[in-house]
């Protein structure tokens, strides 16, 4: 077992670092630098929906959740988002104008099958966004666009995530190419993002930053309860960010839309309380920013997430975390990895069982 932790100390922090690989088997032969061309080898007609269905539990949902930010940006198409378990009760509305696309790293989760095949009833097309080869899904679906991620063992998945990230990236370009919503320019410029995000993520893993990240983590590692925020496209990378600490530490996490704490967590506020900000460069960091004056006149401990380079707003901060500059629509991939690795040095540090956390199990089958 050692020898397949390939020196690791567990399986997650492995596949943590793992990412820029699992990243660059995403991405590769799919976008082509020369001439801005998105190959997905997809069988369906981009332009001959009208409305996306996102499906998927968990982490995986919040792929999703990245993928409507991207979706509707760049293709402007309508998206909506379902946790699999509540859509395949909710009698939900689809037509064969519908692209139902679930997500998954098992391709076995119950839920989200079970949900596919509501999709299929009602006459929507679908695409399967999945890591696991020949999984009950795959069989299932339409068309497949497979992550290639490997094998992940980890119950909490890590660099699923991120290629889930990176393949809703290839397939936002993909519709917006196809419908002409991009200019020329603007479509390469996130082609190229997009190509940075393996060294991007190689850098985010940093030994010094690692080292960082260990030290707040430890830090803080006994505190009852962590809050974390981000607002747009990585309004999800917050709520990545609690499932993971929640999974893995035990410790009560809540993620939430930085601009909707004010409706609401905001009682929680004290000095007891860490809240984690993902405030990378966007063109909502402004208003972030004021979302954590709010939070630090309340005496709440504010960890930030800063794009490098930012000294202005560290005066912000009782600790910052810097993480590599990336182009907004690709940094929930980039910053996510702080996160991780928040989690896990807490957990570490907790003695928790990090790669079977209690009460889990990797892959769902049952109701
Ligand atoms: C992730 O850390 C979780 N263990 C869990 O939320 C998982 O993402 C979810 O169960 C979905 O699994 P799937 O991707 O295999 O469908």
């Amino acid at each position: 077992e050692a020898a397949e932790k390939g020196g690791y100390d567990t399986y997650m922090l492995k596949e943590i670092y793992e990412q820029p690989v699992a990243l660059t088997n995403t991405l590769i032969g799919r976008l082509h630098d020369e001439t801005g061309e998105v190959n997905l080898d997809i069988d369906l007609d981009p332009s001959s929906f009208k409305r996306i269905s996102i499906i998927a539990c968990g982490t995986a949902y919040y792929a999703g959740l990245v993928g409507e930010y991207l979706i509707e940006q760049l293709a402007r198409i309508p998206v909506e988002v379902d946790v699999a378990s509540e859509y395949r009760y909710r009698d939900p509305l689809v037509s064969k104008d519908t692209l139902a696309i679930v997500i998954s790293q098992s391709g076995e989760t119950i839920d989200t099958l079970e949900a596919l095949r509501e999709a299929k009833r009602g006459g929507a097309r679908t695409l399967g966004i999945i890591n696991a080869k020949g999984s009950s899904m795959t069989r299932e679906l339409d068309d497949t666009l497979y992550i290639h991620a490997g094998p992940e063992i980890g119950v909490a998945s890590t660099k699923a995530y991120t290629s889930m990230v990176g393949a809703m990236l290839m397939l936002a370009l993909w519709l917006a190419r196809a419908r002409g919503t991009l200019t020329q320019e603007a479509g390469k410029e996130l082609l190229h993002a997009a190509r940075a995000l393996p060294r991007l993520v190689e850098e985010a893993l940093e030994p010094a930053r690692v080292e960082r990240i260990k030290a707040v983590a430890e830090k803080y590692a006994h505190s009852r309860d962590y809050l974390f925020l981000g607002r747009g496209v990585n309004a999800p990378t917050a709520l990545e960010g609690a499932l993971k600490l929640k999974e893995i530490s035990y410790i009560h996490a809540e993620g939430y839309a930085a601009g909707e704490m004010k409706h609401g967590p905001i009682a929680l506020i004290d000095a007891a309380l860490p809240v984690v900000v993902v405030a990378t460069e966007s063109r909502l960091l402004e208003k972030t920013i004021s979302n954590v004056q709010e939070v630090r006149a309340r005496g709440g401990q504010v960890i930030l997430l800063l794009s490098d380079g930012d000294t202005e707003n560290a005066q912000h901060a009782d600790e910052v975390l810097y993480v590599p500059r990336s182009h907004e629509m690709v940094s929930p991939v980039v910053n996510v990895v702080a996160l991780q690795l928040l989690s896990y040095f807490t957990a570490a540090h907790l003695g928790r069982d990090v790669d079977k956390p209690r009460n889990l199990a990797k892959s769902v089958t049952v109701e």
